[in-house]
């Protein structure tokens, strides 16, 4: 949109009127591999799907617009954004990546990037004095997750952000948990923007999708460099899948964060609950700071329970909370990350993190709050 508008406005009208020969409002599927020249030296602007495709350019265009940057990308899902972004550093390079990542970014960094030469330095990002201290060994990068996944610490991006740049460095902040409509890494100060738009931003749980956006075009094309290299593209379906996702994000996230609230205090009264990690609540460490840099909390919650026992019994009992890995859609999820989405993290990594044999986490949705209370109370005692 030409105009300058206000998020949801924005979001809502994600992809509208691309296709000026028809006036479709609805961004068509562009279902196709190649585009046709129309003479030599010729082209519409689009050549070849993996190079560029309207559907997919439809989507980086709202994701650019919406996150104040110049260029975005979009990949087949976050862990070829993850791999994409690290293609931008070479053997010697040195990267600080928060310590308690989603477990397939620690996978890719620890197992395949390292051992090509790229040394990752695992840090707590919510502690400001251990950034301080990577800064001053010439890190390349910072790569923030905040909230991480799952224990919720919050980084400070926007410090972070200005002893970086001082340094030279550049800061990265995978924005799953929050998404635009809650946090904006650009506007504080960060250098690109990492989704797995998988999660909230196509929020249905019927698409796996990544999302790069690049605050300077420079960086947009050095990016875009090795994405049409290496080619692991959106394809136009799961395209339009998430452009009409993102048309309703800011009323899905507004629904799942008011949800969000509510359980994570119900669970803090909870006798068989004995910690509840949610940043809205006003006793988690890292409230303040999240408040002053974002205008919401999130809708994910972590909790541990009093026994293992009751972990299963939980998994086992549930019916509105769905037992799978994943979070951010309209349904609510409920995962037990020592097994699933951290299962590949080493053990003494794990326990150090905190991700016990009782944490669950939950991933809350739209339903009625109701519900979704009603459904942990039956599960937790048995009825
Ligand atoms: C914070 C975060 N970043 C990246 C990823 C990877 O995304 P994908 O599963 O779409 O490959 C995930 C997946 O759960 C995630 O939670």
């Amino acid at each position: 949109m030409k105009k300058k508008v206000r998020i949801e406005t924005a979001l809502a009208h994600a992809g509208t009127c691309w296709d000026e020969k028809t006036g479709a409002v609805s961004m068509p599927v562009y279902q196709t591999a190649t585009f046709h020249h129309p003479g030599l030296g010729q082209s519409t602007g689009y050549d070849y799907s993996r190079s560029g495709n309207p559907t997919r350019a439809a989507l980086e265009a709202v994701m650019a617009e919406i996150e104040g940057g110049a260029k975005a990308l979009a990949f087949s899902s976050g862990m070829a954004a993850v791999d994409c972004l690290f293609r931008i550093f070479k053997p010697g390079d040195a990267v600080a990546v928060t310590e308690d990542p989603y477990g397939g970014t620690f996978r890719l960094l620890d197992k395949i990037f390292r051992p090509m030469g790229i040394d990752i330095i695992f840090v707590d990002t919510s502690r400001i004095e251990e950034v301080k201290d990577v800064l001053n060994k010439g890190v390349k990068a910072v790569l923030i997750e905040s909230p991480t996944n799952p224990m919720l610490r919050i980084a400070d991006i926007p410090a972070i952000s200005a002893m970086a740049a001082e340094k030279g460095a550049l800061t990265i902040v995978d924005n799953t948990f929050l998404t635009p409509c809650v946090q904006r890494p650009i506007d504080l100060g960060a250098d690109a923007v990492l989704y797995s738009a998988t999660k909230y931003i196509s929020g249905h749980n019927d698409v796996l999708a990544g999302i790069l956006v690049a605050k300077e075009q420079e960086l947009g094309d050095r990016l875009y460099f090795y994405q049409n290299s290496t080619g692991a593209v959106l394809g136009p379906w799961d395209s339009w899948l998430t452009l009409r996702g993102l048309k309703t994000l800011s009323l899905r996230m507004e629904q799942q964060q008011k949800n969000a609230l509510e359980i994570a205090l119900w669970l803090s009264k909870h006798p068989l609950v004995t910690k509840v990690i949610y940043p809205g609540l006003t006793d988690h460490p890292g409230h303040k700071l999240l408040k002053n840099q974002a205008n919401g909390f999130g809708a994910i919650i972590s909790f541990e329970v009093d026994n293992h026992e009751l972990v299963s019994q939980i998994l086992s009992r549930v019916e509105v909370f769905l037992f799978a890995e994943s979070l951010g859609g309209v349904e609510s999820l409920i995962t037990f990350p020592a097994v699933q989405t951290h299962a590949d993290v080493d053990s003494h990594i794990r326990e150090h993190l905190g991700i016990n044999d009782r944490l669950l986490r939950i991933s809350v949705g739209v339903e009625a709050v109701e519900d979704l209370i009603d459904d942990l109370s039956s599960a937790m005692e048995g009825q």
